[in-house]
């Protein structure tokens, strides 16, 4: 992975997401719409506002965009996988939103209008992006005076969590495709965040911070979400042999966090790092 281009990298993820696209965030399971509307919610869109949902994938910021804003303000949703782009598009113009635009392309470099923006988000994005100190400044650019800019990122992993990211880790062979859950030490702390958007010139910076339950009434339901996740790419590495010893080892996991409903929760830490053009 770290032999690869920046333009490589870009490419590798936009091959990924396309191969998840049509299963992502489609289990029924509440994460990606939970995650994203905590970012909306932060941002306060008003309506008549114009606002950017970079990295957009199936729409989980963009809908939540889109209602806030109304018809009198617009979205402009970017992502770099095809799969996602027509899907997204597909759902947009199933709910007659005609004030939403899904475009592709690459948020490391976004072709949008500068200064044209009161709100740029980008949830679950950032870490993906090989060079995110370039691609800042030039989301901060996208926004007028004033404007919001708002991420969210994952707080390290724990608990049960961690657990089965660390059970995948000793399945792990390389095969050329990503390992899609390792992040860069610089997402490891709220500070290293905040330093990313400050050092990109934003003003007012700050992090809040959400803890999500991931609720599962089985391990078959975890499965079909996982692989409707970037987690996917931990299955594309585990060997295919393994894949029923890793699902028995996954099942005690979660047995071993089961809430008083009978559900297994899954908890993750959202960290929101917000900031505005000055
Ligand atoms: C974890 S998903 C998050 C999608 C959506 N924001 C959500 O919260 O469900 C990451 C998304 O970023 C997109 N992506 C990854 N790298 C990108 C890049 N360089 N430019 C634009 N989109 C990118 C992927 O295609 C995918 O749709």
């Amino acid at each position: 992975m770290s032999a690869a281009t920046p333009q490589e990298q870009v490419h590798q993820w936009a091959g990924m997401f396309d191969t998840l696209s049509a299963s992502y965030d489609q289990s029924g399971v509440p994460f990606f719409t939970t995650i994203a509307q905590g970012l909306v919610e932060r941002l306060a869109p008003r309506p008549g506002e114009r606002a950017a949902d970079l990295g957009a994938g199936r729409g989980a910021a963009t809908f939540p965009l889109a209602e806030a804003v109304g018809p009198e303000g617009r979205v402009d949703a970017l992502d770099v996988a095809p799969g996602m782009v027509r899907l997204t598009s597909e759902a947009v113009a199933a709910r007659g939103l005609d004030h939403v635009r899904v475009l592709h392309g690459d948020a490391s470099d976004p072709s949008l209008p500068p200064a044209s923006y009161d709100v740029v988000a980008s949830s679950l994005v950032l870490f993906f992006l090989p060079q995110p100190e370039d691609a800042l400044p030039r989301w901060l650019d996208l926004l007028d005076e004033g404007g919001r800019l708002g991420v969210a990122t994952f707080r390290p992993w724990s608990g049960t969590w961690k657990a089965i990211e660390d059970l995948f880790a000793e399945y792990d062979h390389d095969t050329g495709r990503p390992a899609t859950t390792s992040m860069p030490d610089v997402y490891a702390t709220d500070e290293g965040v905040e330093g990313l958007l400050r050092d990109a010139g934003a003003a007012d910076v700050r992090t809040d911070a959400l803890r999500v339950a991931v609720p599962f009434d089985d391990v078959e339901q975890w499965r079909v979400w996982s692989l409707g996740t970037a987690m996917r790419g931990l299955w594309m590495r585990a060997p295919e042999e393994k894949h029923e010893e890793i699902l028995a080892r996954v099942a005690d996991l979660l047995d071993a966090d089961r809430g008083p409903d009978g559900r297994s929760r899954l908890h993750v830490d959202i960290r929101y790092t917000l900031g505005r053009r000055a």
